[in-house]
């Protein structure tokens, strides 16, 4: 009887393990989860076969005739650096330190104070996004003060599940003021005098995403003022250096004087945007600390936390960028193309408002050439933006937002028609 037992139990066992197998899958409970708004704009874009589509949701630039454009500062640097014929050695921990170095003076300043007495650590990070994680795993691991974070209202869709998945909790501030599709500075201050004190607060350094909008110097002091009475950690996101105003030092202001008004911020570079290396993946991350062992101490917990996330970044991109930073002709070459870049956007905004008024706009549009960086917020409604790419397809995020380096002089007047005609 015993053994007819047995045998029954393991008949029934592998019947149970075979149904198991057949009728049940690991991932049974895994639900679809929506697709990436702004990819999903370039998914839509593919699938139109209108010769005239335009697609300004992706914030890559592109050249005037509508091409991705690789700097010849890269190209340089890529070639300087083949014919070095270099190993593939594993990075430190950190990153490159040349990168690390170069990275530090071009947001902080050669001259500054904070480099001077070593009380800075910056270490290479997976472009700005990773960047901004390591910084938002370091809070959430260390930040004595509260978990709270707080975001510019609008701010960068990424910033939110970044702070998030970190174990951090979002909170957010008044930022834009849609009434006058420009900076909303008494709203911010009244939000940002009533955050309970020791919160961390983030700050686009420059070229503010979504919006275009950036505070004046004179409103960065009122702010950076509060900032203080009210004792925040500030997270500078500076992912635009170069490219707001075509000027590295320029753009980077508003970093420095926090600095000098003795902020001990943290910092997000990257380096996609500012030198077009995109896919490279080259960023960095800094603490400014209160001294050099501080520092140090800081250092060693950044590389505790970096080694089982991915153990050491990547070395190409830092390896150009680096290249770029420290060679003068590669680098006076690159302050060029920058230059250029941010120019052409500018002289796009221009067209475009002057476009809109010789199609007979009666609307206000001074904020198209007001607003700084890559992204020019439309003010256009839900409704409008359906319409422009249903009927004309032009392709932006639903919130209004266009990238002006995909606006080009051979598509700005198409543009402004389509625009122009659904805001009538
Ligand atoms: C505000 C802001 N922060 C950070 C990033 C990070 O980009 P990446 O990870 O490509 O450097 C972006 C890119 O769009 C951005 O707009
Ligand atoms: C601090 O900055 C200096 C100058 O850029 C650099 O040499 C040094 O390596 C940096 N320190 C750290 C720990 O990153
Ligand atoms: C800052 O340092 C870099 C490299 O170390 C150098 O090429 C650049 O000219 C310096 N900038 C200024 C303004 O001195
Ligand atoms: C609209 O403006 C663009 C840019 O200036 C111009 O090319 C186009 O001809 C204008 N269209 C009309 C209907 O005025």
């Amino acid at each position: 009887l015993n053994l007819l037992h047995s045998a029954v139990c393991l008949q029934f066992s592998s019947l149970l393990l075979f149904c198991f197998g057949l009728c049940s899958s690991w991932w049974g409970g895994v639900q679809m989860g929506p697709p990436d708004p702004i990819l999903g704009v370039t998914e839509a874009f593919k699938r139109d076969t209108n010769p005239k589509k335009m697609n300004l949701g992706v914030g890559a630039y592109r050249d005037d005739q509508g091409k991705p454009f690789v700097l010849s500062c890269v190209r340089k640097a890529e070639a300087l650096i083949a014919s070095k014929q270099l190993d593939k050695e594993y990075l430190p921990i950190g990153g490159l330190g040349e990168f690390t170095k170069a990275c530090a003076q071009l947001a902080l300043g050669n001259d500054s104070e904070v480099l001077k007495s070593s009380r800075n650590i910056t270490v290479q990070t997976i472009s700005g996004t990773g960047s901004l994680r390591i910084g938002a795993n370091f809070l959430s691991r260390f930040h004595g003060g509260p978990r709270d974070v707080y975001l510019p209202k609008p701010s960068w869709g990424n910033h939110t599940p970044i702070f998030r998945d970190a174990g951090m909790q979002l909170k957010a501030y008044r930022y834009y003021d849609p009434s006058t599709c420009g900076f909303d500075f008494k709203g911010a201050l009244e939000d940002i005098s009533k955050i309970p004190e020791q919160s961390v607060i983030l700050l686009h350094a420059c070229a503010h995403n979504p919006t275009g909008v950036d505070p004046r110097p004179e409103q960065w002091k009122e702010i950076a003022d509060i900032v203080k009475k009210r004792n925040l950690l500030v997270f500078f996101d500076m992912a635009y250096q170069g490219f707001a105003s075509g000027d590295i030092d320029r753009d980077a202001w508003a970093v420095r004087y926090f600095i000098e008004q003795g902020h001990n911020i943290v910092l997000s570079q990257s380096f996609a945007k500012n030198m077009g290396l995109y896919g490279e993946r080259v960023g960095g991350f800094t603490v400014v600390c209160k001294d050099a062992e501080e520092a140090k101490r800081v250092e060693s917990q950044l590389k505790i936390l970096i080694r089982p996330i991915y153990s050491n970044p990547p070395m190409n991109g830092a390896r150009i960028a680096s290249t770029i930073l420290s060679t003068p002709d590669l680098r006076s070459l690159w302050l060029e193309e920058v230059h250029g870049m941010a120019n052409r956007i500018i002289k796009m905004r221009e067209q475009l408002a002057a476009g809109l008024k010789k199609n007979g706009s009666s609307h206000n549009w001074q904020h198209v050439i007001d607003q700084i960086g890559m992204f020019c917020f439309t003010g256009l409604k839900p409704e409008q933006v359906e319409r422009i790419i249903k009927e004309y397809s032009v392709y932006m995020t639903k919130d209004g937002r266009i990238s002006m380096a995909g606006v080009s002089s051979g598509n700005v007047g198409y543009l402004a028609e389509a625009i122009h005609a659904v805001t009538k």
